[in-house]
């Protein structure tokens, strides 16, 4: 039986073909296995795309807005991530979403391949929040530093390139992005942007709203904005992370609420990392029609 310092750290495990935390996949059938429920809402992301954002807002969008509903629960209980598993340290992502009352609000980072089918045949509501590739990498990188599930990210440069070449946990952002944008017709699937979200929250919450057919008053769209800001979230211990043990997330190393701008990839890139991004970037997604937009006036 293992305990949660033998999966600190391990290299990750690749599965189907994607690269995965050496932790989550100890029990993969579970995860393969696992049955949806047709009213189920999924949030489904990239890592360090804003996934903690987006669970609290839907949170509250399901809540009409009411802060202390929301304070019923640590993030990781109201909005279990699927495919988490921890041995020795709590209920996997599978076990606790059994007794996980309906609407079921589900965390996953899986690609669309590994996604559990059930998802699919009870066309399950799905929320993707994609945020440009640049933070994604420099927020990943902090995130790998401070969070002890994940293999050592070793330097800035060095992590980079495993990012760029997609040997991180869930592979390829590249991939990522651009395979779910194209999964978007025919499924009850919205796809929205990290960047839209910061420059006009209202106006994004209330796609999201609208999505679950819950029709929200202006004020009650301001509390939303106001709870789910920035500066409060990261004051908020039961979404900020603070709650899981230092041995797994050791926020002295980075915070998980780190600063939650768009264009912090400008303090990290150099100019010939940039470049290389660039051509990367231009290859794997040349055809879609998706655009990520990586600075804002507003931040
Ligand atoms: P940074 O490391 O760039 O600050 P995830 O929840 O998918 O792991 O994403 C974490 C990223 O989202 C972190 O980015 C975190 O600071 C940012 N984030 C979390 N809550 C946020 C909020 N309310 N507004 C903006 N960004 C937020």
């Amino acid at each position: 039986m293992s305990t949660s310092e033998d999966v600190c750290r391990k290299d990750l495990k690749v599965i189907h073909g994607c690269p995965l935390t050496y932790a989550f996949v100890l029990n993969w059938e579970k995860i393969e296995e696992f049955q949806s429920r047709p009213g189920d809402i999924v949030v489904t992301t990239y890592p360090k795309s804003g996934t903690t954002w987006l669970s609290e807002i839907v949170d509250m969008v399901l809540n009409d807005g009411n802060v202390e509903k929301c304070k019923r629960d640590v993030i990781t209980s109201k909005v279990p991530m699927l495919e988490l598993s921890v041995p020795g340290l709590r209920k996997s992502g599978v076990e606790l979403l059994k007794t996980t009352p309906s609407p079921r609000i589900i965390k996953t980072h899986l690609p669309i391949a590994l996604l559990p089918k059930s998802f699919w045949e009870n066309k399950c509501k799905m929320i993707y929040l994609a945020r440009n590739g640049k933070d994604v990498a420099v927020s990943y990188y902090h995130f790998d530093l401070m969070n002890n599930l994940q293999p050592f990210p070793g330097t800035w440069e060095e992590y980079l390139e495993k990012f760029l070449a997609g040997n991180v946990a869930y592979g390829s952002w590249f991939d990522h992005v651009k395979s779910w944008w194209e999964k978007r017709e025919g499924y009850p699937l919205i796809y929205l942007c990290y960047e839209d979200l910061k420059q006009n929250p209202k106006k994004e919450i209330k796609k999201i709203a609208s999505f679950l057919d819950k029709t929200l008053d202006e004020e009650t769209l301001d509390r939303i904005i106001h709870h789910t800001s920035f500066e409060m979230m990261k004051e908020n211990p039961l979404v900020n992370y603070t709650h899981l043990p230092t041995a797994i997330m050791d926020h002295s190393k980075s915070p998980f609420m780190r600063k939650g701008v768009v264009g912090d990839w400008k303090n990290y890139f150099t100019v010939a990392q940039n470049e290389k991004f660039d051509a990367i970037y231009k290859k794997k997604l040349s055809g879609t029609t998706l655009e990520f937009c990586t600075d804002i006036q507003s931040t």
